[in-house]
């Protein structure tokens, strides 16, 4: 099978890092035999909103609804166009239009990389957050009444369907049973929140009875963003609503350092749409045209997109590559108080993959 990729740098840092993202991807589907062709769009992105009003084209689902994945740099120029109107104009139609209800982050300490909490190093941290990326409490059902009054009231409702909740279960589930720990983790407040919390929690413990050889726990939110910075340890698969899985996919990542280097995907696990595959930065107008960015978190974006696809030994030969390449001081970026260019970065990586 060849994969078909839809490429999409967007703006700023997004273009510097996204050659070395292709070039170490094509160096692990070498060396992998893994057949990848890659179709280039320059849309999403502040130079097509010049030329075209628009942040896409209208037929931009035609254009890339149809690959196997969609590899996504960074989308934003502030000085040039207001961030709500660059992202929502592209990457938040992508996670709704595409139906992305899967966030995935991984959580894992890398040598060369300080870490914020004293005396761990890399081996200690080493898990995944998966956040519901659909509904919870990102709802729109409420209202605001009485305005400018003593009366004044506002509400916001929580909605948790079945399909939505049980398929974010699963998803981390099998993650969880695909691992050697075999451990999830659910974050819940069935302590405070009395209706929604305890049916997550509900769905959380009927999923649990299809997945036997997985361990499971859960942990209040409070409790567990805590656990997470004194017994980063503990954890595997951590599974969250969309609101506590967004607060756990920052602070996870944080714990192990930089922006810079960190990886997600907004998933569509049942295919029947592409998921991106982008860094967690974003286009970094600051240092963009510089050539000094790190381009790590679009290089480990480009694995996760190889383990998804179900080339997991591409995808876990680029992991490793990154571990040995930021283990050598003179082949990480600036940021990690190196004195390697995006490209060196980059290169160094493409030829540690085996
Ligand atoms: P940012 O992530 O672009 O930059 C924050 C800071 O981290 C900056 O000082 C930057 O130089 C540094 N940094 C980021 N990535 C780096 C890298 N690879 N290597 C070295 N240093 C790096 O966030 P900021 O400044 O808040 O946003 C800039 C633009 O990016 C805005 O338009 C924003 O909306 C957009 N953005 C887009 C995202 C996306 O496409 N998913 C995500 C976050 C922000
Ligand atoms: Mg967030």
């Amino acid at each position: 099978k060849q994969y078909r990729i839809a490429v999409i740098p967007g703006d700023g840092i997004g273009k510097e890092v996204m050659p070395e993202g292709l070039r170490v991807l094509e160096a692990a589907a070498k060396k992998h035999g893994v057949s990848v062709h890659f179709d280039h769009f320059d849309f999403s992105s502040w130079d097509y909103y010049e030329k075209h009003g628009q942040m896409m084209p209208d037929d931009w689902k035609e254009k890339i609804g149809k690959h196997d994945a969609i590899y996504f740099g960074a989308v934003g120029w502030p000085a040039k166009i207001p961030d709500h109107v660059s992202l929502w104009g592209s990457l938040i139609k992508f996670r709704r239009e595409f139906d992305q209800y899967v966030n995935l982050r991984p959580v894992r300490l890398m040598p060369g990389v300080p870490s914020p909490l004293a005396g761990r190093k890399p081996g200690d941290i080493d898990f995944w957050v998966v956040r519901e990326n659909t509904e919870g409490e990102y709802s729109s059902v409420g209202g605001r009444m009485f305005p400018d009054t003593d009366r004044e009231f506002v509400t916001q409702q929580t909605v948790m369907t079945r399909t939505g909740v049980d398929r974010i279960l699963k998803f981390a589930f099998e993650l969880a049973q695909s691992r050697p720990k075999k451990h999830l983790t659910s974050a819940t407040k069935s302590n405070g929140i009395s209706i929604t919390m305890p049916y997550w929690d509900e769905r959380v413990e009927a999923m649990a009875k299809k997945f036997p050889g997985v361990k499971w726990d859960k942990y209040h939110i409070d409790i567990l963003t805590a656990n997470f910075v004194l017994h980063p340890d503990w954890f595997d698969v951590v599974v969250g609503s969309n609101l506590f899985g967004d607060i756990l996919s920052d602070l996870g990542p944080a714990c192990t350092g930089t922006i810079g280097i960190a990886p997600s995907g907004n998933i569509n696990p049942d295919g029947d749409f592409p998921s991106v595959f982008e860094p967690v930065h974003g286009s970094a107008p600051d240092i963009a045209g510089q050539g000094i960015a790190n381009p790590i978190g679009m290089i480990w974006s480009g694995a996760m997109m190889f383990e998804h696809l179900g080339e997991k030994e591409a995808g876990r030969s680029i992991v490793d590559a990154i571990e040995r390449t930021l283990a050598e001081r003179t082949l990480r970026t600036k940021d990690l108080g190196g004195n390697a260019d995006t490209t060196a970065c980059g290169k160094a990586v493409a030829e540690m993959v085996d």
